[in-house]
């Protein structure tokens, strides 16, 4: 019987920052050494917005000597051979990158926060959904095995019924106006959408949405749209939030998602569920869980830890592989929908809290000059 070939799906990266340095090397590691064999990833090519040799940089320090580098994303999106854009651009810029992917043919996996606002979102779902592609937000977390197998336990009833889902991200290791100088830095600057909601508490949000709202069923989930409060504090500087508490009211259970750049994690779980016979709790940053907790009135404490080899992006770039070989437009793991209830909740507290970011951003129009102005907007691009 003939062996069937791993699927190759090949991918672009558009942005040479951090975030894409940390995914290229996950989704070059050997899909073996994660027990993987049905798919395989090749990285095709890497564009910067600010050079050329930025991208050919990039490229020499990760091991596909093939990979062709470009100086600007709409030579990118153009490549025949890439099957997928990977955007890790700022925030602010995604709606715009995303569209100009899109509207190029490409299927599209987009750093979090997928967009500014819920609007924009709406947007890139309609041109996706259009043309018949692919879209994803890259909520790495919650395809992590251990995501997937807290999920389980939760809907076997493990712990009963969950009746309340906390969760934090706290991300304060130096003193701020080191950290941050200037406010120039995207993570507190109006002009990149910074603030600690759209950069830190869409994880926290992850884990209330995983847990409270994505097993429900389908016909359920519209009536389940959470009652929203939040507030916040903010970054004096700049005037964005720097720490935010946000509180979810779901018909059946109540969500708590806070997070911070003023305070420093301590060694609380990042995420607790709560439920009628007992608790889980997660180990590890609320984005990267290195194991869980299952904690029972009378029973032994039960710690199961997991193993990453690696930093664990490449759950994430396997799961877009699988869906583009299947022919899906999106995943089962993070929903298109949820990404979006998600997004009109971290409306609903910046509109609670005046916290609003400058038109060009907030922008709900997309036409290839604004590209210009967000390159306007936010100075040169490091
Ligand atoms: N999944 C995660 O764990 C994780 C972690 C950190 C960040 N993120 C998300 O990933 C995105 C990027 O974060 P990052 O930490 O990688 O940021 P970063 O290091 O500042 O890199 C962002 C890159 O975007 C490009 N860019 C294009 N226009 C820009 C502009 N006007 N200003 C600044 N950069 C511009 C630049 O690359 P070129 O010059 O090459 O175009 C830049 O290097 C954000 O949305 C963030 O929320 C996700």
């Amino acid at each position: 019987m003939a062996t069937l070939l791993p699927f190759e799906c090949r991918w672009g990266i558009m942005a040479t920052g951090w975030i894409a340095s940390e995914f290229a090397k996950d989704l070059l590691a050997p899909p073996s050494t994660r027990n993987v064999s049905d798919i395989t990833h090749r990285l095709v090519a890497a564009a910067s917005s600010s050079s050329l040799a930025r991208a050919s940089d990039f490229l020499s320090l990760l091991p596909c000597h093939a990979a062709r580098a470009y100086g600007s994303y709409a030579a990118l999106v153009s490549d025949p051979e890439v099957d997928v854009i990977y955007i890790a651009t700022p925030h602010s810029h995604h709606f715009a990158n995303a569209m100009l992917a899109l509207k190029a043919g490409k299927n599209v996996l987009c750093e979090k926060p997928f967009t500014v606002n819920a609007p924009q979102l709406e947007i890139l779902m309609k041109e996706a959904k259009k043309r018949g592609l692919f879209l994803m937000e890259a909520v790495w977390t919650r395809c992590f095995p251990v995501s997937i197998e807290i999920r389980r336990l939760l809907k076997e009833g493990e712990i009963g019924v969950v009746k309340r889902t906390e969760a934090r991200l706290d991300f304060c290791h130096e003193p701020l106006g080191e950290k941050y100088p200037g406010g120039e830095h995207r993570m507190v600057n109006p002009k990149l959408a910074g603030g600690a909601l759209l950069d830190l508490g869409v994880y926290a949000l992850t884990w209330v949405f995983q847990t409270l709202y994505h097993d429900l069923p389908e016909e359920e989930k519209e009536r389940s749209e959470p009652k929203t409060m939040g507030v916040m504090q903010m970054y004096p500087e700049t005037g964005v939030d720097a720490d935010n508490v946000v509180v979810l009211q779901f018909p059946h259970a109540t969500g708590v998602a806070s997070s911070s750049i003023f305070v420093s994690g301590d060694n609380a779980p990042s995420a607790r569920f709560l439920g009628t016979e007992g608790e889980i709790q997660v180990i590890g940053p609320a984005y990267r869980p290195e194991g869980y907790c299952v904690i029972r009135p009378g029973k032994e404490e039960k710690i199961v830890p997991c193993q990453i080899p690696g930093k664990g992006m490449f759950w994430e770039a396997d799961e877009v592989a699988r869906c583009i070989r299947d022919g899906k437009l999106e995943s089962e793991i993070v929903p298109l929908n949820e990404s979006l209830v998600i997004m009109r909740v971290m409306d609903t507290v910046r509109r609670q809290n005046r916290l609003r970011y400058p038109e060009e951003i907030e922008t709900t129009v997309y036409d290839e000059e604004r590209e210009d102005v967000l390159e306007i907007l936010s100075g040169s691009a490091e």
